[in-house]
């Protein structure tokens, strides 16, 4: 059989991105489109690095521009941190390398904003080294044709994988930089994360997720951490009037502000606590059925506690805490779970 290298770059020939505005062999130009393209699409990217061009036409221009100036070539592609790193950078490249970018990956990834694949990405589009480029779609393309389990996030698994990427270059120097577009545009227009067109794909033939039917289970997924779980019991504490008692909770924190039902640790306070924060002597009826609530940094369990009051006071002691009707309650700024149980 081919040759990965060789079965991506004939792929790349007839198959792959050929036009982009940042395809020449001029690492300022290079790193630039590698930078805006770090978290946007090429699409969005077009335009605002052909701007960003006409203003800063070198890396010498860029470093001796404002900042400001710079931000506002910028305003619009987001994550900002990108165009202060991209002055610094330019700085850099004029007052410790001269005002030439290196070759050498480590030294291109001692500029700010400069990841080891972007580097390596730079030295192989604008100098032909023969380095391996490891971005999340070559992850995904790597680990799908060997097989490798394991969240490629992780230290271990990326070290596979960059092991990997380095044992598959193509021995040519001149091929560089097809061969590194070639897995760019193979993972983003092929192997995508779902319903990749694996029919279409150079690499079918021993690609160990289509051979075994797993294209769908690889990348492995990040494991999702185990959130915690808290419980609280609501109490559903009526009047003689049929309304709900709602108590308006602290500014910060869940629900801050919302005007809420009172809450007790256990079913087993929760005459005692009546007693002691409203003065009320209420029955307990029988605990409606639990129902989770479930924020981004934890599951809360809620038992309902309905209590009928027996004796109350003429008025509620309790700063902060109030009758409501059911359908003044619905009116009130009320969290989300208190609705759903209010229309239950
Ligand atoms: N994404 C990151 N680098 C790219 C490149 N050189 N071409 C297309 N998409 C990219």
């Amino acid at each position: 059989m081919t040759s990965f290298s060789n079965r991506l770059l004939a792929w790349q020939a007839t198959h792959g991105r050929h036009d982009l505005p940042w395809q020449v062999a001029d690492p300022y130009r290079v790193w630039l489109s590698e930078i805006m393209l770090q978290q946007t699409q090429v699409t969005t990217v077009i335009p605002y690095y052909q701007r960003f061009l006409e203003r800063f036409p070198s890396v010498a221009t860029l470093a001796a521009a404002p900042l400001d100036d710079v931000l506002a070539l910028w305003s619009g592609l987001g994550y900002y941190s990108r165009s202060r790193n991209l002055h610094a950078a330019a700085i850099m490249v004029l007052e410790r390398f001269g005002g030439v970018f290196p070759q050498e990956p480590a030294l291109l990834a001692e500029l700010p904003g400069v990841g080891r694949s972007t580097a390596a990405a730079i030295a192989a589009f604008s100098y032909g080294v023969c380095t391996p480029i490891l971005d999340g779609n070559v992850k995904r393309v790597l680990a799908r044709w060997a097989g490798i389990e394991g969240f490629p996030g992780e230290k271990a698994i990326e070290n596979r994988l960059w092991q990997l990427a380095a044992s598959l270059l193509p021995a040519a120097a001149a091929d560089m930089p097809a061969y590194t577009q070639a897995q760019m545009d193979l993972g983003a227009t092929v192997c995508t994360p779902k319903k990749p067109a694996c029919l279409a794909c150079p690499l079918q033939d021993d690609c160990a997720a289509r051979l075994l039917g797993r294209q769908h289970e690889l990348p492995t997924r990040k494991a999702k951490k185990a959130i915690p779980e808290r419980n609280t019991v609501m109490m559903l504490i009526r009047n003689n009037n049929g309304e709900l008692l709602l108590e308006q909770r602290p500014p910060t924190g869940i629900w801050g502000g919302l005007w809420s039902l009172p809450e007790v640790a256990s079913t087993l306070d929760a005459e005692e606590t009546c007693r002691a924060r409203f003065d009320l002597t209420v029955q307990l009826e029988p605990a409606l059925p639990d129902f989770v609530h479930v924020f981004t940094h934890f599951r809360l369990t809620i038992t309902p506690q309905p209590a009928a009051v027996l004796v109350s006071p003429p008025r509620l002691h309790e700063a902060g805490a109030r009758w409501f009707s059911p359908e003044a309650a619905l009116r009130a700024g009320i969290p989300s779970p208190l609705r759903k149980l209010l229309t239950r």
